[in-house]
């Protein structure tokens, strides 16, 4: 039996977590700075590296205690090097390399976005694992900081294929909800009210970007959304005009838009690299009318469990466990870097 602690806190989450053999979840302790950061409608990163100071030791009390573990168990500490907010970053960083010096255990250095696609095998200790997810893939992450396709041939054998050339997705989300006076983070709270809102209510731009491409752009939808919403420049109007109606038909109109173009994008990474399924990660892929609408892509499709979407320490840990077993251990001089480390295919 192998224990790896893991510790995440590349944005806003401050999260531990301890992982039985890479997948087997036996704590996942996420502080969420959402409340701090609500008034300003999005991550303000001197506030973000501030909690994350405050947070980490009981956040890191908390899942050795949750699992029922004291640190000498432990084999191994990993941690999400990036990319990420640089002073976000340093705090778990410097909380992973001051365990692993002290308690002479390997460090193991993590990119965040690949464990994002990794979530989808982890599960609850006591519940049934998860379905294996037949490889290579096609990988999509759908964050608040990245919208990207992978090719993924091993958990730690990922390419990048394609990428957002503006705003990630979760983005878009977050901008729309602050267009339309909703709260911080605007995914779940749209993802709701879309539910009662007509989806072909209003025609919004989906963005398909040259033939063949892989990439995405979101700005122009969020634009798009602004102006129906406050009207274009010099004839601006009030939001409070809109009837709660009118604010579910702009929803459920914004989400299809996004949906449809990530399920494009995803047909067609399908048809340029030879896949035996789809892997679906990231906070987006909480997403529900997403995962309503994934059904038609000829290949079996792949979420994590909601847990496991948003940022949590615990993907930290199982791609942690993979890495280490292929003997990919960091030294304790190991930077933490803003920029991600996964290769991109280039055309
Ligand atoms: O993965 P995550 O916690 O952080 C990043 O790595 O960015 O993702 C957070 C993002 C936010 O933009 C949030 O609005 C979005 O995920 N999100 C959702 C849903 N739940 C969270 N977007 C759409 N539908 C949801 N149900
Ligand atoms: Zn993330």
């Amino acid at each position: 039996m192998s224990l790896v602690l893991g510790i995440e806190s590349t944005c806003d989450e401050t999260a531990a977590s301890v992982v039985q053999d890479g997948t087997c979840v036996l704590s996942n302790v996420v502080a969420s700075q959402v409340k701090l950061h609500q008034v300003y409608k999005g991550v303000v990163p001197e506030i973000a590296s501030r909690a994350h100071i405050e947070n980490i030791l009981p956040v890191l009390h908390s899942a050795l205690a949750e699992a029922g573990i004291t640190l000498k168990q432990i084999h191994s500490i990993a941690v999400a090097q990036r990319p990420g907010l640089i002073g976000s970053l340093l705090i778990g960083v410097t909380a992973a390399k001051t365990l692993a010096w002290a308690l002479q255990k390997p460090l193991i250095g993590v990119d965040h976005v690949q464990a994002h696609l990794y979530s989808v095998r982890l599960f609850a200790h006591g519940t049934l694992p998860r379905q294996e997810c037949p490889l290579p893939a096609i990988g999509l992450v759908c964050s608040g900081g990245h919208t990207a396709l992978y090719h993924v041939h091993d958990w730690t054998d990922v390419v990048q294929i394609g990428q957002t050339i503006d705003d990630a997705v979760g983005e878009a989300y977050d901008k729309v909800a602050a267009i339309l006076d909703l709260p911080y983070p605007g995914g779940p709270v749209i993802d709701q009210l879309a539910e009662q809102g007509n989806s072909q209510a209003i025609h919004f731009p989906r963005s398909q970007l040259e033939r063949g491409s892989l990439n995405f752009s979101f700005s122009g939808l969020k634009t798009s959304v602004l102006y129906h919403v406050r009207g274009h420049p010099g004839r601006e109007k009030s939001p409070d005009r809109l009837t709660q109606q009118e604010v579910n038909d702009v929803c459920a109109s914004f989400q299809q838009a996004c949906i449809d173009v990530l399920i494009s994008k995803i047909r067609r990474a399908l048809e340029q690299y030879p896949s035996r399924s789809v892997i679906i990660g990231g906070g987006v892929s909480a997403n529900r009318g997403l995962r309503n609408q994934v059904h038609s892509l000829s290949v079996p499709v792949y979420f994590p469990d909601f847990v496991y979407c948003t940022d949590n320490a615990a993907m930290i840990a199982g791609l942690g466990q993979q890495l280490m077993d292929r003997g990919f251990i960091s030294d304790l001089g190991m930077d933490a870097m803003t920029s991600g480390s996964i290769p991109t295919m280039t055309h």
